[in-house]
């Protein structure tokens, strides 16, 4: 049997179309191997948001190439974003690579390898010719209870820094009935938490005919109305695409988890307008208090970007100053980084590279205070947590998230899949720690 290894990086959607992928290679007969060496077909399945993912790519097809030269029966693919941003260079710089495709031609792949995989000149797939939903394809899932549900492929914003419309292209949404038709599909093989997925999440729909009913909050109505689904999440919504319905709709769906990524990436209007967000710092908090007023006990999780062109100490001061004032449950904070071919990259007053590193270190300091002060309020309540296995630090103690999307490390006995009551009594800025909850008849 031929064996398959893909290695992921990036976001949620770069690791959901590696599920497609995998489930793609096993359709043609491919076993997976959990070792690079072993495998007779490597696919890197890569990110180029910042330069960070392109450094770690270029070390793994170091690794790669030392393999193919062992045995050139090997075949390596590389596909995702960096291979779509790099597409007519890429296999001038590896020239050991056999295989390059985009996000939007994960389809193709398999007729590549299915016409053989190897002996065969080498090809390249672009988004510009035709986009497939690699929603389409089988899927091989890291666990039975949890599945991504892609809704839009794309992204129609502009936003200074980012690479991601380059090489992901327009914004193309999936029609309602086929979305809730998967969604169906996976409650009946016994899926309990969806998380749904588009760069733009919450502006799905928009490209879609007048006449189906095309507004994220009905999306989100659909889903929840699926029997069997306890747990809607979905991935990433813009601040400028929360209108009422949408609000409406998260508040009053049971499964829809207490828990919005709403990134912020900088508290500064002066800044934002140059980043092309198109909202300000008033119109961001303004919109923080209308969701805690709807959605009670709602946890707030958030991106940010230090060190973008022009970004002055003042800026900086008022990105800290709404992390401190909004107390995010959780964040991830990113050092700007500039990406060929993006506005950001041609503008002047680039950030030097310390002023950038004191400045994340400040604001992780902030973050770090106001998740453990959140996390802090949860010890003594009880939370509903579905449990996804062992805990990585403490192999006798069980893991699994609270609807909030906290991690819990809990004490008692659960199988991976089950909702059970924790009892919480300890609490870190990223994790809390509980112990299963005994229920006394009254
Ligand atoms: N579609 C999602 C994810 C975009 S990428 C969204 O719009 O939220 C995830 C995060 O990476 C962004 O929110 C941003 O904070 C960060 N990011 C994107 N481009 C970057 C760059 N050039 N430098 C540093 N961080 C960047
Ligand atoms: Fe990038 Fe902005 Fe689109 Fe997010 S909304 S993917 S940050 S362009
Ligand atoms: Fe990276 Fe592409 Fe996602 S650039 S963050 S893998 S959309």
């Amino acid at each position: 049997m031929r064996r398959y290894h893909v290695t992921t990086f990036g976001c949620q959607m770069n690791a959901h179309d590696s599920e497609r992928i995998k489930g793609m290679l096993e359709e043609l007969g491919l076993g997976e191997t959990h070792t690079a060496e072993d495998a007779d077909v490597l696919v890197f399945n890569t990110c180029t948001i910042r330069e960070k993912p392109d450094t770690r790519l270029a070390a793994h097809l170091g690794n790669a190439k030392a393999l193919k030269e062992r045995d050139p029966e090997r075949v390596i693919a590389v596909g995702g974003c960096y291979a779509e941003a790099q597409r007519e260079r890429i296999f001038a710089q590896y020239p050991f690579v056999d295989v390059a495709f985009g996000p939007g031609s994960i389809p193709h792949l398999a007729e590549w390898l299915g016409a053989g995989g190897h002996g065969i000149a080498r090809s390249s797939f672009g988004i510009a010719e035709e986009r497939r939903f690699a929603a389409t394809l089988p899927s091989s899932r890291e666990r039975p209870f949890q599945a991504w549900v892609q809704v839009s492929m794309g992204c129609n914003s502009k936003c200074a820094y980012c690479i991601v419309p380059a090489v992901r292209g327009r914004e193309v949404s999936r029609r309602p009935g086929e979305i809730v038709a998967e969604v169906t599909r996976l409650a009946a093989e016994g899926v309990k938490e969806v998380t749904l997925l588009g760069q733009n999440v919450n502006s799905w729909g928009r490209d879609l005919r007048a006449d189906l009913d095309t507004e994220f909050g009905e999306l989100l109505r659909a889903c929840d109305a699926v029997d069997g689904i306890e747990r809607i999440r979905f991935t990433s919504p813009h601040p400028k695409d929360f209108r009422e319905p949408v609000i409406a709709a998260i508040a009053e769906c049971d499964a829809v988890c207490e828990h919005i990524h709403l990134p912020l990436q900088s508290g500064s209007t002066r800044i934002l307008k140059s980043m092309r967000r198109t909202y300000s710092r008033e119109r961001y908090v303004a919109l923080v208090e209308k969701l805690r007023a709807a959605i009670p006990d709602l946890a707030l999780g958030t991106d940010i970007i230090v060190g973008f062109p022009g970004e002055t100490e003042e800026d900086f001061g008022e990105t800290l100053a709404v992390v401190d004032e909004v107390g995010y449950d959780s964040a991830f904070t990113f050092v700007y980084s500039p990406r060929a071919g993006t506005e950001a990259a041609a503008m002047p007053d680039q950030v030097p590279d310390e002023v950038k590193r004191d400045r994340i270190e400040r604001l992780v300091e902030v973050v770090q205070r106001r998740a453990r002060e959140r996390n802090d309020a949860r010890v003594g309540l009880v939370e509903e947590v579905l449990v996804e296995g062992p805990s990585r630090t403490d192999p006798a103690r069980l893991r699994g998230r609270t609807r909030r999307n906290t991690t819990v490390n809990f004490t008692g006995d659960a199988r991976p899949g089950e909702l059970v009551l924790v009892e919480i009594d300890a609490a870190t800025s990223t994790t809390l720690g509980g112990s299963r909850a005994v229920l006394v008849a009254a």
